[in-house]
């Protein structure tokens, strides 16, 4: 349970809000799929803590990313023209270069090339990795290090990655991705067919161990097999909205990244990414979608009719109702909390540390953050990423799952 100024702390991020100025100043934040823009082609609005703005691709292939606003009368630069290195806005044809140099003024004949030089043309830093578009949006010149995550560098075809926009807000997304109480719960029916160890073992609610990390916390989740054996995996919570979940097969090297992006304070893109180390990933069927924009499938109904859920399905045996896709059973959970859930009204017990763990990080660093300090959880430079790495293993006694920790 929260206090009521907590859950505004914590859940807020538009409008100035001080969670929003911290993860802008301090983190690199995913902006859109690398695939979704193409060379001189269709510039793209991109709407991120409650500001928008554009991202197009250069000729030469880099991406720029300005306020969509344009910085003479506000006509929007999506509709600009994008063309030689530069977006021109249709309005009056200024010319903003991809680095965020204005080039051309054409309204402006007598002393042009000086009265480029003070266009408020608001630019800001970008970098691709993983097949997505990140930015920076914080105050100054020097956006942070960019966090060394186990996806960094790895081949396309390694790794799949898609997002859907939900109708939530941001902590409500991150706390579903760490929640794993949920999951022989809520994805049962799901997880039929994927030859799961946890399922098999479905009847024993693992343990969990937690450990406090300098990127965020880390857990194992311990289920006692026969003989001494156990079934561990480990999953760790990185700042500020990173889920990373072991796979679902003992040794495996790789995993599944969840991260909840505010596109304001009640709507997200929820994005997941799947990958492998060391080999290319085979797709299964949670990973075949139409658009890689909007996937998995939102539930299909209104709120009045209990978002779509199929009761016909259920009294047929699937547990949710929700028989579109294993990620629609976890936006139907997280919609129907409402857009921003009041946790000052929960009833939180054992299963909830997780949960927990991640309201501390976020309320820590944004106390540190006020305090005019750089939070611990931010000094990327000091931090040792590859500790993020999940894994899934049969063990055979607790220093070695210890040591996974
Ligand atoms: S509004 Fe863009 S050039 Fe005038
Ligand atoms: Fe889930």
């Amino acid at each position: 349970m929260l206090s009521k100024e907590d859950n505004e702390r914590l859940t807020r991020v538009s409008n100035g809000a001080p969670m929003g100025r911290m993860i802008k100043q301090h983190w690199w934040i995913p902006a859109a799929l690398s695939d979704k823009l193409e060379a001189d082609g269709k510039p793209l609005r991109v709407r991120l803590f409650g500001d928008n703005y554009v991202a197009f691709r250069a000729t030469n292939g880099q991406v720029g990313f300005f306020d969509e606003a344009c910085p003479h009368r506000g006509a929007s630069l999506a509709l600009g023209r994008n063309e030689d290195n530069s977006l021109r806005c249709i309005y009056h044809g200024w010319k903003f270069r991809v680095d965020g140099v204005t080039v051309a003024v054409p309204t402006q004949p007598q002393n042009e090339a000086q009265y480029c030089k003070h266009v408020p043309l608001k630019h800001h830093a970008v970098r691709e990795e993983a097949g997505i578009v990140w930015v920076w949006l914080g105050e100054g010149e020097t956006p942070p290090a960019f966090p060394d995550l186990p996806f960094v560098g790895l081949p396309r075809e390694n790794f799949v990655v898609f997002r859907q926009k939900v109708n939530a807000n941001w902590v409500q997304g991150v706390e579903t991705t760490m929640d794993s109480a949920h999951l022989g719960v809520l994805h049962q029916s799901w997880l039929v067919g994927f030859g799961d160890i946890e399922l098999s073992s479905a009847n024993m609610a693992p343990v969990y161990h937690l450990a406090q990390k300098p990127f965020g916390f880390r857990y194992a989740a311990v289920r006692e097999l026969k003989d001494q054996r156990a079934y561990v995996r480990t999953n760790s919570f990185v700042m500020p909205w990173y889920g990373i979940v072991s796979p679902n097969q003992a040794d495996l090297q790789g995993g599944s990244i969840f991260f909840s992006v505010p596109i304001d304070d009640e709507n997200i893109h929820y994005w997941q990414m799947t990958y492998r180390t060391s080999e290319k990933l085979v797709l299964n069927k949670t990973h075949h979608y139409t658009d890689a924009d909007a996937w998995p499938p939102l539930p299909p109904g209104p709120p009045e009719d209990n978002w779509g859920q199929d009761r016909e399905a259920m009294k047929n045996g699937h547990f949710t109702g929700f028989t579109q896709m294993l990620g629609t059973e976890d936006f139907a959970v997280i919609m129907s909390m409402g857009p921003i859930s009041d946790r000052t009204q929960e009833y939180l017990g054992a299963g909830d540390g997780a949960v927990l763990a991640v309201r501390r990080c976020l309320l820590g660093a944004l106390k540190q953050y006020m305090a005019g300090e750089v939070p611990q959880l931010a000094q990327h430079e000091a931090i040792d990423y590859s500790g993020t790495a999940p894994q899934s293993k049969v063990v055979t006694g607790e220093s070695e799952w210890r040591a996974m920790l």
